[in-house]
């Protein structure tokens, strides 16, 4: 691919700011400034810099993110910081198919939840793990105000009613990780789900984390607010959940 079409898919600007990025000298591979916009490499493995940062090329774009509290899923957020802006600008700006630009996240977080995000820039599987035909299954850890009992754990694993819908919704697995916290499996994504569930049968949320979608976990050594690409095995997991 050409240099030029190199550094427009993967979001470094408009074709004019990336041709000018080029004639800069603000381009390098193997250590050279590359100065052509026509000079031709593979894409495979492709790793170079831009202004100084590295950068891996990527056909399509894959990646978690291990959301803080105090960031909205949204390009457009209304009280919080979007949690796009955790990401570095050529991920935000990656041109698509669609009328949106940039990674999309794959099954939102309220702004007060902390956890695994996906994110992607490939349609189908935004589509297709976002989709509530494929039950994703989606594992929580929350910490409820009050001490679980018993017969909360079992209503939600047997189905609450919630106030949008006269079908119960079931919770696929329920354990006791303490007195005041749980682990709960969802196969679903309606709005508030964990919440209004654990408000339904009584008690409260303080506080929610998503541990895991899928197959695909949370990794300990990714810190709060920080993103990476999915390994090649992670996205054969995440592709292989829906
Ligand atoms: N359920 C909720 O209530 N909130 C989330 O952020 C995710 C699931």
């Amino acid at each position: 691919m050409k240099l030029s079409q190199i550094l427009f898919s993967q979001g470094f600007g408009t074709r004019r700011n990336c041709a000018d990025l080029i004639a800069a000298s603000q381009v390098f591979i193997d250590g050279s400034a590359r100065t052509n916009p026509d000079q031709v490499f593979v894409t495979e493995g492709l790793q170079f810099s831009v202004r100084g940062e590295p950068w891996a090329f990527h056909a399509a774009a894959y990646l978690m993110l291990n959301k803080p509290a105090g960031f909205e899923c949204s390009h457009k957020p209304k009280h919080w910081p979007s949690v796009y802006s955790l990401l570095p600008a050529p991920l935000r700006d990656r041109p698509t198919k669609t009328a949106v630009s940039g990674v999309q996240a794959i099954g939102r977080l309220d702004q007060d939840t902390t956890g695994l995000l996906i994110l992607s820039d490939d349609g189908q599987l935004i589509h297709r793990m976002a989709s509530p035909k494929h039950h994703v299954p989606k594992v929580y850890e929350v910490t409820t105000a009050r001490a679980i009992t018993d017969a909360q754990v079992s209503e939600l694993v047997q189905g609450v009613v919630l106030n949008d819908d006269p079908a119960p919704v079931a919770a696929k697995a329920c354990e006791r990780i303490d007195a005041l916290r749980l682990r709960l499996t969802l196969t679903e994504g309606k709005y508030h789900q964990v919440k209004r569930m654990v408000a339904a049968v009584g008690n409260h949320v303080d506080a929610l984390h998503r541990a895991q979608i899928g197959s695909l976990k949370l990794p300990t050594d990714l810190p709060e607010g920080h993103w990476r690409w999915l390994s090649a095995d992670e996205l054969a997991a995440a592709m292989q959940s829906n």
